[in-house]
């Protein structure tokens, strides 16, 4: 009943000839696909994908500022996003908690102007090592989804993909196992009941995300509540990438 959805995080890679060469390929080798396909390239390389006028691949941004303009170096509006075609915007990843310091609550002002600018956020949250060695893997991710989602509205929710990303599984090669992601998936979905109703949170997508590579992909799309993938290393290649869509 749920789309699936597997978005490519290309993070700071590719100058906007590699960007056109990939997608091109790749919107022909998905064409056919059931599964919604979305990459976030960098800021730079948007408005010359989105003049491509891809048939199946969508795009997204990997980061906005909630303000609408004004006196913010070298920061990106949502509309500026709109405006060259994006549709999804990846809000709160790891590495913007990480080393840009951003917090729930500057998140969450992100989430509600996406929601208004008609982008859809998908907000990553996820545990630590240390957190997860503690046993706080739960607490961490419900605490983040519960702040990121603060005067979201009931018809706004459905609009929002969520992707849990243990932070551990990030470009190192180690993943969750399938079923333990899935535990941890359908506590975040539990969440969104108890916010706001089962109906509702029955409608959200929540990917699983940190070293998906094609031989692992199924593993984690055969649970009953992951919905799909935000894929980092392996997409910046069309092989891995289609792989993947493939599963
Ligand atoms: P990875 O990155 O697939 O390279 O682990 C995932 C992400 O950071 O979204």
């Amino acid at each position: 009943m749920r789309t699936p959805i597997i978005a490519g995080n290309w993070k700071m890679n590719k100058i906007v000839g590699e960007a056109l060469e990939l997608c091109r390929q790749l919107d022909e080798a998905v064409a056919n696909s059931d599964v919604e396909v979305v990459v976030c390239p960098p800021f730079t390389a948007l408005a010359s994908l989105n003049a491509l006028g891809l048939k199946k691949v969508k795009l997204g941004a990997q980061n906005m500022y909630f303000e609408e303009q004004g006196a913010f170096t070298g920061e990106i509006s949502a509309s500026m996003l709109v405006d060259v075609g994006a549709e999804y915007v990846i809000l709160g990843h790891s590495e913007r908690r990480e080393i840009f310091k951003e917090e729930d609550e500057l998140i969450n002002k992100k989430v509600l102007k996406a929601l208004e600018a008609n982008l859809k956020p998908v907000l990553c949250v996820g545990e630590t090592l240390e957190q997860r060695k503690t046993g706080d893997t739960e607490k961490v991710v419900v605490e983040q989804t519960t702040k990121a989602l603060v005067d979201v509205k009931s018809d706004e929710l459905a609009n929002v993909v969520i992707a849990y990303e243990p932070i551990w599984a990030i470009g190192t090669g180690e993943t969750s196992d399938g079923q333990d992601a899935n535990e941890v998936i359908s506590s975040i979905r539990r969440t969104l009941a108890k916010l706001y109703n089962q109906e509702l949170a029955d409608q959200v997508r929540i990917q699983y995300g940190g070293s998906v590579k094609p031989d692992n992909i199924a593993e984690f799309m055969n649970q009953s509540d992951i919905d799909g993938a935000l894929v980092g290393g392996a997409s910046l290649n069309v092989k891995d990438f289609v792989g993947i869509i493939e599963y």
